[in-house]
């Protein structure tokens, strides 16, 4: 895509950025990041960032790209020549490159269960789909061949440019994906002993959160909305002049929230239920969807759709971390940015190689407590991502010029000029405040 090129209308840009948002965040790890950090109280805190915190952070980023029409690092350029700010778009593109690397293998394990979905492969009762998972991803071939497999598909898409195709396929995929949902929704919490899941997942208790679990509740909400990376900085970039940034920003953030809402639905009830514990890491996804669909009528059918739209929003995330490296690279020079989408296409997968060999068991790829894929995750989830948010917010807060800001905060709530003062000042003081004690207590 040209920089000059843009999403053909709000809903194009909402379904982009929603794609970006909605993926293995939502659906892979939020159940698995609520069952270690035990629970009940986490899905309040969690909400809590993505409202408080995540949202002004995502309209922050569209600002800025919408302002100046720039990918990341040009954009911090031009709003701030002379200084060091355009190392949080280089930030960015470290932290997606590092990101995207165990994202797909995650992703090639996705393809690998379609693949034996269609097949036939997958359900079959009576089967130990734990055994499964752990045969699938210990074996160090099947692991690096799938993930080079989803970084394939991932780059020849991003080759052509992630506009067009994707958003017209997003309409029908999205809808699709939330029908489904709501199928194992009413399924899960129709099984014989789901109420312990429904309890264990929505009634809060706090005194099983840590401060790690708060600062993982912290990392989710960031992950979840794609926020922390200046990635919605380059997508919004591609947006035209007039449209609006408040609503789109609301949409987002809302349908993001009810992705991980439905998936904590479908799983944490069905789970109780079908006598299996919410401790399994990231197999617990892809031991309990199996023995979920064998319970459906036509589960082999609806298993199927299930991981092509469960393919398409893990591919639509991948898209955009892609991109934002991509899109610094080549600004705008399609020349540039064939051979610039090959190359780190390439490099991120060769980078993403260890973290998909941590489940073979080789002492060389667990380093301490954590395979190198868990240490991946957590340098981003919880380092890196709340570390960019704390300077993209103290960017927009101290250094966006006036003018410029007042000028786009007419398209995130027009006719409220009082708001971009609360807003400056909750992005001056307040988030990175809450950001930076929520980081230490955490960490240490
Ligand atoms: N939000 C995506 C997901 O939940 O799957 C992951 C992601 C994409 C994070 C792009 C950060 C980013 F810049």
């Amino acid at each position: 895509m040209k920089s000059n090129e843009q999403w053909t209308s709000k809903l194009g840009f909402i379904l982009a950025t929603a794609g970006s948002a909605i993926g293995l965040g939502a659906i892979w790890k939020f159940p698995n990041v609520v069952a270690t950090s035990g629970g009940g109280a986490f899905f309040l805190v969690f909400m809590l960032f993505t409202f408080g915190i995540g949202l002004p952070l995502l309209l922050a980023e569209f600002v800025i790209g919408r302002s100046t029409g720039k990918e990341a690092v040009s954009a911090y350029k031009e709003l701030a020549p002379n200084s060091k700010w355009h190392y949080v778009g280089y930030l960015g593109m470290i932290l997606c490159s590092i990101l995207l690397s165990f994202y797909s293998v995650v992703g090639g394990w996705i393809v690998l269960y379609t693949i034996r979905s269609f097949t036939g492969q997958l359900l079959s009762p009576g089967a130990d789909y734990g055994q499964l998972f752990t045969d699938t991803v210990s074996n160090p071939w099947i692991a690096v061949l799938s993930q080079g497999l989803f970084m394939l598909i991932t780059t020849m898409v991003v080759v052509k440019g992630v506009k067009g195709g994707i958003e017209k396929a997003s309409r029908i995929m999205m809808p699709g994906l939330f029908i489904l949902f709501v199928i194992l929704i009413i399924r899960s919490l129709t099984l014989p002993g789901m109420a312990a899941g429904l309890e264990y997942f929505l009634k809060p208790d706090f005194s099983r959160l840590s401060s790690e679990a708060v600062l993982y509740a912290l990392g989710q909400s960031f992950f979840c909305l794609s926020v922390g990376a200046s990635c919605m900085v380059t997508y919004s970039s591609y947006l035209g002049k007039n449209e609006p940034l408040g609503k789109p920003a609301l949409s987002v953030v809302s349908l993001n929230v009810l992705t991980s809402l439905m998936a904590g639905l479908a799983i944490f009830p069905a789970l109780f239920a079908l006598g299996m514990k919410p401790v399994e890491g990231p197999g617990l996804l892809f031991m309990t969807l199996p023995a979920m669909f064998e319970q459906l009528l036509y589960g082999e059918f609806f298993i199927a759709i299930f991981l092509v739209l469960f393919l398409f929003a893990t591919l639509t995330s991948a898209f955009s971390l892609l991109e934002i490296v991509v899109a610094a690279y080549s600004k705008g020079d399609s020349n540039k940015r064939v051979k610039g989408s090959w190359w780190t296409g390439l490099g991120i997968f060769l980078l993403g190689v260890p973290s998909a060999l941590s489940f073979s068991g080789h002492p060389l790829f667990i380093w301490g407590d954590k395979p190198i894929f868990d240490w991946a995750d957590f340098a981003v989830s919880n380092v890196m991502l709340p570390i960019g948010v704390l300077l993209i917010s103290l960017f927009v807060g101290y250094r966006f010029p006036k003018q410029r800001l007042e000028q786009e905060w007419a398209y995130v709530a027009p006719g409220w000029r009082m708001g971009m003062r609360l807003y400056v000042f909750m992005l001056r003081f307040v988030l990175p405040i809450i950001v930076l004690v929520v980081f230490v207590n955490g960490i240490l």
